[in-house]
This record gives structure tokens, C-alpha cells and sequence, in this order.
């Protein structure tokens, strides 16, 4: 779920990185998918306090914090919550924060604040896949917006590149600093996250890595050399920057861009009254429709490196209000945004590498 964040607490991840000790070895922890008409987010098992307490969350790299609820959050009834009476490790820190995410959960883009969390901060021992890490921040959700009173899973973890308490508490353990996702889609198994490492089991072809924008960034951001849909290559902003974020199962694009990639699709592609930002089409016509984005790249190499979301991504599934009309990819957010989010749409069909420590992304395509 992208979320602009905070970007003061990057010195002392940074400085965390710099401390690390000897290494641990990597460790796969199998996730699952929650589908509702298309995939839309990858969770996992964690534990949080002594004697761990078990929650189930996100991966997400397009925000920062550890977020698990609070057993005094009224608003996360469906979600299991931490008792900090259970724990010897709790410690309060006095602290809290608000954030409010840029996209959601589902797919339909997000109107002003309905994805929203407060909470309480605190340290505590985190456990994941047995590795340990003690004094991770972890936000205790104390209220939560009610969109996410349906979700199976608990809580989001934050997999940004740079802040992030959990990865860099990992990673003052002695873990590599990276980590490696494989998203399977709802009809195989084997969805998998691997932690200070990759797993070659689930590699495709060697991967390709590409640099960061800049050294130091906070969300996962490249820089894009052209996006092209069906061999159409869109008018860019010169300084537009890509965000891979895998807590999105869409692609979020300014509206002067959707608008240019539908086009580039068919006429028929429309914008949905009942959801501002989304379109859609009719859903017995969205089978026969072309629509590969090519997003390209220079590879660390300095070579030409494309990133293809195929056709068969349009379909996101029908509207809630009018079931005919299927919702596409490709959804509108602000005009103004130098950032296009690309999320589980493409990173289901690369296994991909998000290595922090060499500031890079590296993608193994499975198909040959
Ligand atoms: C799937 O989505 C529908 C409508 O968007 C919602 O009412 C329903 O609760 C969701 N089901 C699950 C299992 O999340
Ligand atoms: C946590 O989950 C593990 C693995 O599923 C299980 O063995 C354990 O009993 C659970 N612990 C609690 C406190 O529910
Ligand atoms: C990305 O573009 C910015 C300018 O927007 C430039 O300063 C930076 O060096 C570029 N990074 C890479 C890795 O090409
Ligand atoms: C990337 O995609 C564009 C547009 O489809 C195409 O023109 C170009 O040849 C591709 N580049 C590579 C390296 O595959």
C-alpha cells in the first residue's frame, strides 16, 4: 500500500545497515494470497512479544511500519490483537503516529482518508521464520479506518527500501540485508517471501537488476527510460519515477497518463461514475482486448531492460455496482504525482529480488 511516509528516520536505518554484525542465514516463509476478483495482497505469519504472540500480515513495500493491532482497538474486532500483558519485552515508548495510505487494500482508488490507521508505538521482540529480532518499533494499531475491518489478514509490515524497523532490526541481527519475493497467483501454491536472501528453487531466468533513483531513497523508486502500451510508447515527465510496491494489486498512473494508455487500448475502455479514478469495460468484451505494458529501464549494465505486464492483467474484476462491467488495471490518482505505482500486477510474473544494501531491484522472469 503506497504511503508517502515519513522520511526522517532514514539516518538510523541507514546507520543500522552499517552496523551488522555476522550473517544469519536466509529464511522462506511461505504466504498466501487473499483473492477477491483479481489477487490482492500477499500475507504471512509473524510473531510479535515473548512468548510470541501469532498475527498474520502484509508484505508491503510501498510503506514503513510495522502495523499489528492493539488489543484496546475497537475497530479491529475481525483482527487478531496484541496483549501487551502476555509479554515480557513490551516496551512503551510514549510515541504514536497517523498514516494514511494512497491506495488501498481492493482495488478502487482511494477517496481522502479510508485508509487510515492511528496508533500507539512500542518496542518489542518480533519473530518471523524463527529468526529473532529484539527492540523492533512496532505500531500498535489503537483505531483503524473501517475498510479493513474484511481483510483475513491482522497487519501490514512495511518493506520500504531504506526506513523500515523490521528489515533493518533483522539486519542488525546479522541478516543480508535483502529479501526476495515470489507472488504466485490464487490458483498455484508456493508463495513465498525470503528474508536476507534468494531462493534459486524459485528463480526463473538470472535476473536483471536495476539501480534505485537515488541512493538513500526511502520507497522502492526507479527511474523509467519509457512505458509503452501495445507497442504505443505515452508522453513522460522527463523526471517520472516508478514505484514497485507490493501491497497494490493495480497500477496507479496520473489521469493524463491513464487516459494515454487506454487509448492506446480501445475506445471502449471508460471511466466508472460510481468510482472516481477507476474505468472499466464490459466484461464480455475485456477478454479480446490488447493491453501489454512495456515499462523499460537501463539495467545496472547500462543496457535497454523492459518490464511487461501482459494482457491478461486488464481484468480486475467486476463492479461491485454493476457486475456487466469489469473493472481495468489502471486506475487515476493525482495529476500532480511524479510517481506511477506499479504493483502485484507485474511482480507476480518476475521472481524479484529487492536488495537494499546495493541499492537495486533485481527481476528473474519464471516464463522462458
Ligand atoms: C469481496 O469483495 C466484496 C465486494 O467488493 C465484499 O463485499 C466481500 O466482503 C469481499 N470478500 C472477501 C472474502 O473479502
Ligand atoms: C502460533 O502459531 C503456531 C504455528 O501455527 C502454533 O503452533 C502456536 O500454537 C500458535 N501460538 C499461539 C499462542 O496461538
Ligand atoms: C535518476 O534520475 C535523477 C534525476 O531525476 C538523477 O539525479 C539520478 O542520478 C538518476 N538515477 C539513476 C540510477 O539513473
Ligand atoms: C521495450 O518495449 C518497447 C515497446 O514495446 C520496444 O520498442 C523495445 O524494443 C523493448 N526493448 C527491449 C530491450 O526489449
Amino acid at each position: 500500500m503506497f504511503s508517502p511516509g515519513p522520511f526522517t528516520r532514514l539516518l538510523s536505518a541507514l546507520l543500522l545497515l552499517q552496523n551488522a554484525r555476522a550473517a544469519l542465514q536466509p529464511v522462506n516463509i511461505p504466504i498466501e494470497v487473499y483473492y477477491n476478483g483479481t489477487e490482492l495482497q500477499w500475507y504471512g505469519p509473524i510473531q510479535v512479544g515473548t512468548p510470541p504472540q501469532n498475527f498474520s500480515v502484509v508484505f508491503d513495500t510501498g510503506s514503513y511500519d510495522f502495523l499489528i493491532p492493539f488489543n484496546t482497538c475497537e475497530s479491529c474486532s475481525n483482527q487478531r490483537r496484541f496483549d501487551p500483558s502476555l509479554s515480557s519485552t513490551f516496551e512503551d515508548t510514549g510515541d504514536g503516529i497517523y498514516i494514511q495510505f494512497g491506495t488501498g487494500v481492493g482495488v478502487e482508488p482511494v477517496q481522502g482518508d479510508e485508509w487510515v490507521v492511528v496508533t500507539e508505538t512500542v518496542k518489542e521482540t518480533v519473530t518471523v521464520g524463527g529468526l529473532s529480532a529484539p527492540e523492533t518499533i512496532v505500531e500498535l494499531i489503537t483505531m483503524q479506518s473501517p475498510a479493513f475491518a474484511p481483510d483475513p489478514f491482522d497487519g501490514i509490515v512495511g518493506l520500504a527500501a531504506e526506513q523500515g524497523s523490521f528489515m533493518s532490526s533483522l539486519v542488525q541481527q546479522g541478516l543480508d540485508p535483502l529479501f526476495a519475493l515470489h507472488l504466485a497467483d490464487h490458483t498455484s501454491s508456493g508463495s513465498q517471501l525470503t528474508l536476507g536472501g534468494i531462493d534459486e528453487s524459485k528463480l526463473g531466468k538470472p535476473p536483471t537488476y536495476i539501480h534505485t533513483a537515488f541512493d538513500g531513497m526511502a520507497l522502492w523508486t526507479f527511474n523509467t527510460t519509457g512505458i509503452s502500451v501495445n507497442g504505443h510508447s505515452l508522453e513522460l515527465d522527463p523526471q517520472l519515477k516508478i514505484i514497485f510496491d507490493s501491497g497494490t494489486p493495480n497500477v496507479l498512473f496520473t489521469p493524463n497518463l491513464a487516459e494515454a494508455a487506454y487509448a492506446a487500448m480501445s475506445s471502449e475502455i471508460q471511466p466508472n461514475a460510481d468510482f472516481p479514478g477507476a474505468y472499466g469495460v464490459a466484461c464480455d468484451r475485456i477478454g479480446s482486448l490488447p493491453a501489454v505494458i512495456d515499462l523499460s529501464f537501463v539495467d545496472a549494465a547500462g543496457a535497454p531492460f523492459n518490464l511487461t505486464i501482459p494482457s491478461s492483467e486488464l481484468n480486475i474484476g467486476p463492479f461491485r455496482t454493476d457486475p456487466s462491467q469489469c473493472q481495468t488495471l489502471i486506475n487515476a490518482g493525482n495529476q500532480f504525482s511524479p510517481f506511477v505505482v506499479v504493483g502485484a500486477s507485474l511482480l507476480k510474473h518476475y521472481y524479484s529480488v529487492w536488495d537494499m544494501g546495493n541499492h537495486r531491484m533485481g527481476f528473474s522472469a519464471y516464463e522462458p
